[in-house]
């Protein structure tokens, strides 16, 4: 079952910029695109690097480790060597407060 969880407030992520926060048991990152808010696993598909360290430019992550390139908005592969998508999650925004979406059946 879905709940939506506070993970953070806008202001922690200007535009341009990246949170990295927990969600239901799991490292997630908080991304704004130009005001839109997205949440993505924080490991990279690949091989598990964080991709709270490598370059984000417009709605583009950068694994640090081989490179692989996702879209954030989306969780797409960008670029190899990754192949399998980057799990996304729904995000709420209630005032000041950002929400994610996360399957409470997953929490530990
Ligand atoms: S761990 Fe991210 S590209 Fe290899």
């Amino acid at each position: 079952m879905a709940e939506f969880v506070q993970v953070a407030t806008r202001d922690q992520v200007p535009s341009g910029r990246r949170f990295s926060t927990w969600a239901g048991g799991r490292k997630v990152l908080i991304y704004n695109v130009g005001g839109e808010f997205y949440a993505t696993d924080e490991q990279c598909t690949h091989r598990e690097c964080s991709l709270a360290e490598g370059p984000f430019l417009g709605k583009v992550v950068t694994c640090p480790c081989h490179l692989a390139r996702f879209d954030v908005t989306t969780g797409e592969v960008l670029s190899p060597p990754a192949t399998i998508p980057l799990p996304t999650y729904p995000v709420k925004i209630e005032g000041n407060r950002i929400l994610v979406g996360v399957d409470i059946t997953d929490v530990v």
